[in-house]
């Protein structure tokens, strides 16, 4: 069995999951944010390099204040006791989006987290954060206009690379398999360019069900796909 070198999931159906056993939404998120650590504990153990999760969308603020609130508290939870976590496994966390909109001492422990983390050498972690992929584009655009502006850069030198250089995602190779939990099957603003060539996976497993059993489904049902890459392949 391959594995892919770069998973990415679109966590979903946390609040349908609560919803199924009766309870609230909040809880769905509990167990949502805690199946996240149990999930990078498993994709280290099957050998995943890197491991991406939309944690947050630019459009979930759009949500309720109640639940912006909890979902903001698991997060500070999280946070707490991440780099003690990451450290123990050798794991780098990294944090994708724009955390200027975060609470402040959201965005300190973020900093933190990542510093303290960034010669982790295990799997390599990523969180989307108040991420969307147009957004992330947009301030991408901008990093460019502004090296244009000051003359460092000419604007015919502008390559796909120096665009993938100044995503969030810069140095992480492009995801191999992206999985969406729940049923839906969107992408809703997460890694558009990124997602250029990744193979998609779909299970209407809500996201705190969603186990290393159904992970190794995902990655058999990758290992029988033909990846081209726009080339033909052999008859
Ligand atoms: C995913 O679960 C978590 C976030 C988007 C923060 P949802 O909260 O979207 O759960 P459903 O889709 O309503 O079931
Ligand atoms: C996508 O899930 C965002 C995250 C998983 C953080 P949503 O539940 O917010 O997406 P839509 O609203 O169904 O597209
Ligand atoms: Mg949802």
């Amino acid at each position: 069995m391959k594995v892919p070198n770069h998973i990415a999931i679109i966590l979903d159906g946390n609040g349908r999951w609560a919803k199924a056993k009766g309870m609230p939404r909040a809880l769905g998120h509990k167990q949502g944010s805690k199946n996240v650590e149990d999930m990078c504990e498993i994709m280290d153990d099957i050998g995943v390099k890197y491991f991406t999760v939309y944690a947050f969308s630019t459009e979930n603020w759009n949500r309720p204040d109640k639940e912006v609130t909890g979902i903001m508290s698991l997060l500070r939870n999280y946070l707490k006791t991440g780099i003690k976590r990451a450290n123990k496994n050798n794991m780098r966390i990294r944090i994708l989006g724009d955390i200027s909109r975060l609470d402040e001492d959201l965005q300190e422990s973020i900093v933190e987290t990542e510093k303290a983390t960034a010669a982790n050498t295990g799997l390599q972690f990523q969180m989307a954060l108040n991420y969307g992929s147009r957004d992330e584009i947009r301030r991408a655009v901008t990093k460019i206009a502004e090296k244009v502006e000051a003359g460092d850069l000419k604007a015919t030198d502008i390559t796909e690379d120096t665009i993938s250089a100044s995503l969030d995602t810069a140095g992480i190779p492009d995801p191999d398999l992206l999985i969406r939990t729940s049923g839906e099957q969107r992408l809703s603003n997460y890694l558009l360019w990124q997602c250029a060539y990744t193979e998609f996976y779909f299970t209407d497993k809500h996201w705190p069900d969603f186990n290393k059993e159904e992970l190794l489904k995902a990655i058999d049902s990758y290992n029988n796909r033909d990846r081209r890459y726009g080339k033909v392949t052999e008859e």
